[in-house]
C-alpha cells in the first residue's frame, strides 16, 4: 500500500504524501535499489560545438552540445544531439531520451557527430571492435520518428548512454562514477549509485543544458527512455521533478513490472546479470523479493502528480506486460490524493487500445522495441497534458 507511512500511519491527503510518504518512498529506492547520486557538480561545462539551421533538409534546427562532466575536459563527458522543429515562434516542448548505440544511429543526418565511445557488441553494422564506424548512420533509425516529433511542434535532445558510463561491469572504474570517489573510495558504497542511476543522473545534466537553451520550453520536458533506458527514464523522473512527463517504454524488470508477481526476469536474474545496474544493497532480494520494503508501483507513485507513461508490447513477456500495467494501476491511489484522473481503466486494455489520464498505458502489438506507434501514443498523450491540441 503506497499510502501506509513506516510508522503504520495513513496517509489521506496531497501534503502527507509529498511531505511524508514520498521522501520515505524516495529514501527506500536510493538506498536499497539504484543507489544515491550526487548533487548537480559545480563545474558542470556545456560546450555547443556545432549548430544547422538548415538540417534535416530544413525541417530543424541541429545543436551538438558536449556537456563536461568535471574541470577537466578529458574525464567523462557527454555529447548532446538537439533537433529543434524549424519555423517555431517560441520555446517548445521536447522529448528527451538517452540512446543505445551513439547520437549518429538515431538518424542517417551526415552532421551528426559519431561517438568516439565504447560502444556494447552491436548485430548492426557498423560497429567494429566496439567502436562506431561512418556506416552506424541511422542503425537504430527505427526507434526514433524524429519526423513525427519535429512535424508535431516538439524538440528531441538525445544522448549516448554510454557517453556516461559504459555499460559493462568494471568494478565502477571508468564512467561517471569516479569522478565523485573520496579521498580513497574506489567503488561505490552498497547505497550508493550504480549504473541506472548514473544515467539517469546523466539526463539531469541534459536537462541543465536545455535550460540554457532559449528554444527549449524547459517546463515541458518530457523523458523518454526504452527498455534499461526505460528503467533509467522512471527513475530520472522519481530523482528531478523538473521533468514533466515520464515515459517507460517496455522498461521491465526494475522498471515498471511489478517484482513480486515473479513473472518474467526475476530480481535475481537481473543482479545476475547486470551486477552494474543497481545498488550493492538490492542483491539482499535476491532470494526474497517480498521483503523488499516497495514494489515498482511505487516508483511509478514518486512521478505523482506528474503524468506518466507506461508502454508494453505484446510479445515481450520478459517485461510483463501485465505486470507493468498493474503498476500503473497501482499508482493510481497517490495520484487520487491529488485529484488526477489515474488510468481510467481497471482492466489490462485490449492490445493497441491505450489508456489515457494522467497515467497513460498501452501494450501494442510485437516485440520488445521502439516504434512509430508508441512514439505516436507519447506525442498524444504529451499534446493532451502540455495543452496542445
Ligand atoms: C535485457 C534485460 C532487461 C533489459 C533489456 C534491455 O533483456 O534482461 O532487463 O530491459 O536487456 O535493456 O534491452
Amino acid at each position: 500500500d503506497p499510502l501506509v507511512l513506516k510508522n503504520g500511519q495513513r496517509v489521506t491527503d496531497a501534503a502527507a504524501w509529498t511531505r511524508q510518504r514520498r521522501p520515505e518512498i524516495l529514501e527506500f529506492f536510493r538506498s536499497e535499489m539504484f543507489g544515491r547520486r550526487p548533487a548537480t557538480p559545480a563545474g558542470l561545462k556545456f560546450k555547443v560545438f556545432d549548430e544547422d539551421r538548415g538540417a534535416l533538409g530544413g525541417k530543424a534546427t541541429r545543436r551538438q552540445i558536449t556537456i563536461y562532466f568535471s574541470p577537466d575536459e578529458k574525464g567523462p563527458r557527454m555529447d548532446l544531439l538537439v533537433y529543434v522543429p524549424a519555423g517555431a515562434s517560441g520555446p517548445v516542448p521536447a522529448f528527451l531520451g538517452l540512446n543505445f548505440a551513439g547520437n549518429q544511429a538515431i538518424h542517417p543526418d551526415p552532421g551528426i557527430k559519431i561517438s568516439e565511445s565504447w560502444q556494447r557488441d552491436s548485430k548492426q553494422p557498423g560497429y567494429v571492435k566496439n567502436r562506431a564506424t561512418e556506416e552506424s548512420r541511422g542503425a537504430m533509425k527505427h526507434r526514433w520518428d524524429v519526423d513525427a516529433i519535429l512535424a508535431r511542434g516538439y524538440a528531441l535532445a538525445t544522448a549516448y548512454y554510454g557517453d556516461i558510463d559504459p555499460d559493462f561491469n568494471d568494478g565502477f572504474q571508468n564512467g561517471v562514477h569516479p569522478v565523485f570517489y573520496r579521498t580513497g573510495q574506489t567503488k561505490p558504497a552498497p547505497d550508493e549509485w550504480g549504473s541506472i542511476a548514473a544515467w539517469a543522473w546523466g539526463l539531469s545534466r541534459a536537462l541543465d543544458y536545455l535550460e540554457r537553451d532559449s528554444a527549449i520550453d524547459t517546463k515541458r520536458v518530457a523523458v523518454m527512455g526504452h527498455s534499461r533506458l526505460g528503467k533509467t527514464a522512471l527513475w530520472a523522473g522519481a530523482e528531478d521533478e523538473r521533468f514533466a512527463i515520464v515515459i517507460s517504454n517496455n522498461s521491465g524488470c526494475g522498471g515498471a513490472k511489478l517484482s513480486r508477481r515473479v513473472f518474467g526476469e526475476s530480481v535475481h536474474q537481473i543482479n545476475y546479470s547486470f551486477p552494474h545496474w543497481f545498488c550493492g544493497n538490492f542483491a539482499k532480494y535476491n532470494e526474497r523479493v517480498s521483503d523488499l520494503p516497495f514494489d515498482q508501483h511505487m516508483l511509478i507513485a514518486l512521478v505523482a502528480p506528474r503524468p506518466v507513461y507506461v508502454a508494453s508490447a505484446e510479445q515481450d513477456l520478459h517485461a510483463d506486460p501485465r505486470g507493468e500495467f498493474l503498476s500503473a494501476l497501482h499508482a493510481e491511489p497517490v495520484y487520487r490524493l491529488f485529484n488526477a484522473p489515474g488510468l481510467g481503466t481497471k482492466d489490462l486494455p485490449t492490445v493497441n487500445q491505450p489508456a489515457m489520464g494522467t497515467i497513460g498505458y498501452h501494450v501494442r502489438t510485437g516485440v520488445h522495441d521502439v516504434t512509430p506507434y508508441d512514439w505516436k501514443c507519447y506525442l498524444d498523450f504529451a499534446d493532451r497534458h502540455f495543452g496542445r491540441k
